[in-house]
Formats: C-alpha cells, structure tokens, sequence
C-alpha cells in the first residue's frame, strides 16, 4: 500500500529545509492530526524543539488515485522523557497514546530505540540489549525485585502495567495540519485546491 509513507519537510537551524520518508500511523482520535513515531535522537527532533521551530509539511502522494496532498502546519512531540507543548490533552491521555503507539510496533521496529544513537558511527558491537533480553518486569513486579539487583537496575526505560518495557527515545510525533493543498491529476481537468484553517477549511479552486 503506497499510502502508508509520506515524506515529511523540517527547517534546521542553518534555514536548510530537511526532508524524510516516515509511516503514517493514523491520525489523533477524535481529530484530523496525523501521527508518526520517530526515536528523540534523531535530528529532526532538534529541528523541531523550541518556540518557532515547529513548522512541517507532509507531502503524501497516492499512487492509485494520483493525487496529491501537501499539508503544512505545527508539530508536537509526545515522550515520556520530554515536557510537551501539546496543550490539547492532558497526562493520562499523553500515556496512553505513548503506550498504544509503543504496542503497534514490531519487535524489529522496537529495537533501533535501544541501540546506539541515530548518526552516530557503526559499531557493530553497540547494540544495547533490548527488552527482549533483559527480564521482563511490570509496575506490579517491581516490589519483589531487589533494588540492588541487576535486574533491577539496568531498567532504563519507562515500565508500564502491561509488560511492555517503552524505550525513554520513543517519542510519538503529533503533526497539527494548518493548511492543505490538494493535487488530483487524475481528474479532467487537473484539479488543484487549497485549504487553510483560517478560512475554516473553506475550498480554494485554484489552477495546477
Ligand atoms: C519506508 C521508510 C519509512 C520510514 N519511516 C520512518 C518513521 O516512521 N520514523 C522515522 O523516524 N524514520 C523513518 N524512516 C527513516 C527516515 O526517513 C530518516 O532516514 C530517519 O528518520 C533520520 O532522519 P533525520 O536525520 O532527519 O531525523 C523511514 C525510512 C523509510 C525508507
């Protein structure tokens, strides 16, 4: 399904746009917000942290329908190891979408998030271990485990109920559209329109 990536644009610091293939991993219940997960250290996330620095545009191409969706906007960062500024939902929310989206993950896809830093160089050697080899303990084990322990103290990432142990890198990215620019070149005449929040989504036909 060729629906399932779109390339996402960021600005870094030096005003150059940057630019990355990610998977769509549906949108924010209740909203048209689209998410992806990314690990906290990669550079986007630089890109994207501090006031101002917030701007995206997806560009979403489908290869059936040939049509085209550029949606720009704001980005937010969902962690458990960093403060958000998504305003929109509160603690247990931010939780339980950090734990749902962590749960759809294979435990392929888990493992980059315990392995050396993203850019950093090969070392084949480097991998850390990741949940998989290390004893699974929940929130209700913790009590009968010796805090002197190994087991115990090599936990570095958040335990959560359900066994799952999330890395402290996941991070879920919430991307917030601002405006939309759709592209069909399928139909006759080509169509483009655009969309802007402002206007409360209001169609703009405009020519290709
Ligand atoms: C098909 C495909 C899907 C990808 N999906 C993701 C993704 O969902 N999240 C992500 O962080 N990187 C994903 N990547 C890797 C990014 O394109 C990129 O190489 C990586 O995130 C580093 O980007 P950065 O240095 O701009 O942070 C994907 C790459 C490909 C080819």
């Amino acid at each position: 399904m060729h629906s399932k990536y779109y390339q996402v644009a960021s600005v870094d610091p030096s005003a150059r746009p940057k630019n990355r293939t990610m998977v769509f991993r549906g949108f924010l219940q209740g909203t048209q917000n689209l998410l992806s997960v990314t690990d906290l250290r990669s550079e986007k996330i630089s890109e994207w942290q501090g006031d101002g620095k917030l701007h995206f545009e997806i560009c979403w191409y489908f290869t059936g329908s040939r049509e085209q969706y550029r949606v720009a906007g704001e980005v937010a960062l969902i962690s458990n190891s960093i403060k958000s500024s998504y305003q929109e939902f509160g603690e247990q929310t931010k939780t339980s979408l950090i734990k749902q989206q962590w749960s759809n993950l294979s435990d392929k896809a888990r493992e980059p998030f315990y392995s050396s830093s993203p850019k950093a160089p090969f070392d084949d050697s480097s991998a850390l271990p990741s949940p998989q080899d290390k004893p699974v303990i929940s929130v209700n084990d913790t009590n009968e485990v010796d805090s002197s322990s190994n087991a115990a103290s090599n936990i570095t990432s958040s335990v959560v109920s359900n066994n799952v142990d999330i890395s402290d890198n996941f991070c879920v990215i919430v991307f917030t559209p601002h405006t939309v620019d759709y592209l069909n070149l399928k139909s006759k005449p080509q169509q483009r329109c655009l969309y802007d929040i402002q206007d409360g989504w209001k169609e703009r036909m405009v020519n290709p």
